[in-house]
């Protein structure tokens, strides 16, 4: 018996040196350890054997399966170092290579200008404030100073839930100005017999019924502002937004105020800057006039102030309102509004 256990493991561990691969080794595993194997078979023969030989017998038969087994384990380690050294090899993957770069996003131009009116304004002292795109028609007409019939409606086609005849009708904001009235409200409310001093901004989405052109969209962004205290001033109004224009193109820009007409300001202006192309001498972009409008501004209508809960005897107050949208297409000079919502990636690229 001992002999032929010495054999066994003498013919295992030499077939196992020729073994070159795992399905040769699952081969050899089955011949030499498998359940018929002849060691197995061994194993299995103890019991007939007597009791002196029987426990030496079956020391060495177990130590035989041992050491067949680590040689197996053995073999497997090699085998698969082996194949991992003939892959490195041939498939030569060279570290010093860059990477792949994963492309990454970015802000749309119209929320990056956004981003930096807003900062410009927070660095004067304006809290950026929200109010809502759903409106009713009082506060985005009525409470503006802007009754039914009164043609500055027509300019300002809008989409009504309704049929748009009631107070209470509701509709998408055409003007970020309704957030004016919620504002100076919340704040009167803090102090209705002594309010306190408004300095803000209202940026957000506006939404028109109108006919979608290069010029126009039926949903664009607006900056509102709105400045209310005691001795504000036309000459504030003209030195927060002329050094806002300085601060947004750059500080030499020449901009000019011209009269102009809404109904909830009083007096009103528009502001313009000299245009970036012809500077001054009259091209296509400017319509030949040298000046570019980016915004309409005026003294809080004193109607307004007291629908805020501000009393016009006290108090006073300049607003203003822009596009965002616009001052995009001016400065990088975009020739179609429709670019923005195309979600057209060689444009968006472009920011
Ligand atoms: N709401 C105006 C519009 O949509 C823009 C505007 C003009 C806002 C003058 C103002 C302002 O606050 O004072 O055309």
């Amino acid at each position: 018996m001992l002999e032929s256990l010495e054999k066994i493991k003498r013919e295992a561990l030499e077939a196992l040196d020729s073994v070159q691969d795992e399905a040769a080794l699952e081969g050899w595993r089955t011949t030499f350890l498998g359940r018929s194997s002849t060691l197995m078979l061994s194993l299995k023969q103890l019991g007939s054997l007597s009791a002196q030989e029987r426990p030496k017998a079956g020391q060495a038969a177990n130590e035989v399966k041992q050491a067949l087994e680590a040689a197996l384990e053995g073999r497997k380690a090699a085998l698969s170092q082996q194949r991992l050294q003939q892959s490195l090899g041939a498939e030569r993957l060279d570290v010093t290579l860059p990477g792949r770069t994963i492309p990454l996003g970015r802000l749309h131009p119209i929320t990056q200008t956004m981003r930096r009116i807003n900062a410009i304004f927070a660095e004067m002292g304006f809290q950026v404030y929200r109010s809502r795109d759903v409106e009713t028609d009082e506060y985005n007409f009525q409470l503006l100073n802007i009754p039914r019939h009164h043609p500055a409606r027509d300019m300002q086609d809008t989409f009504y839930i309704d049929d748009g005849t009631k107070e209470s009708s509701v509709l998408l904001r055409t003007q970020t100005s309704p957030g004016q009235i919620h504002a100076m409200r919340e704040f009167a409310a803090q102090d209705p017999k002594n309010p306190p001093p408004v300095r803000i901004i209202l940026p957000g989405m506006c939404y028109r019924y109108e006919q979608v052109t290069a010029r126009s969209e039926i949903q664009f962004t607006q900056v509102e502002g709105l400045a209310v205290g005691e001795y504000i001033t036309f000459g504030d109004l003209k030195g927060t937004l002329t050094d806002f224009a300085q601060r947004f193109f750059n500080a030499d820009v020449r901009t000019r105020f011209r009269a102009s007409h809404f109904p909830f300001t009083e007096p009103s202006a528009e502001m313009d800057v000299e245009c970036f192309v012809c500077h001054g001498a009259g091209c296509s972009v400017c319509k030949h006039t040298g000046w570019l409008e980016i915004l309409g501004s005026g003294m809080v209508h004193p109607t307004v102030l007291r629908n805020g809960g501000y009393d016009p005897g006290r108090h006073s107050g300049f607003a203003f309102g822009m596009g965002p949208e616009r001052l995009t297409m001016l400065r990088y000079r975009i020739e179609d509004i429709r670019y923005f919502w195309r979600n057209d990636l060689r444009f968006l690229e472009q920011f």
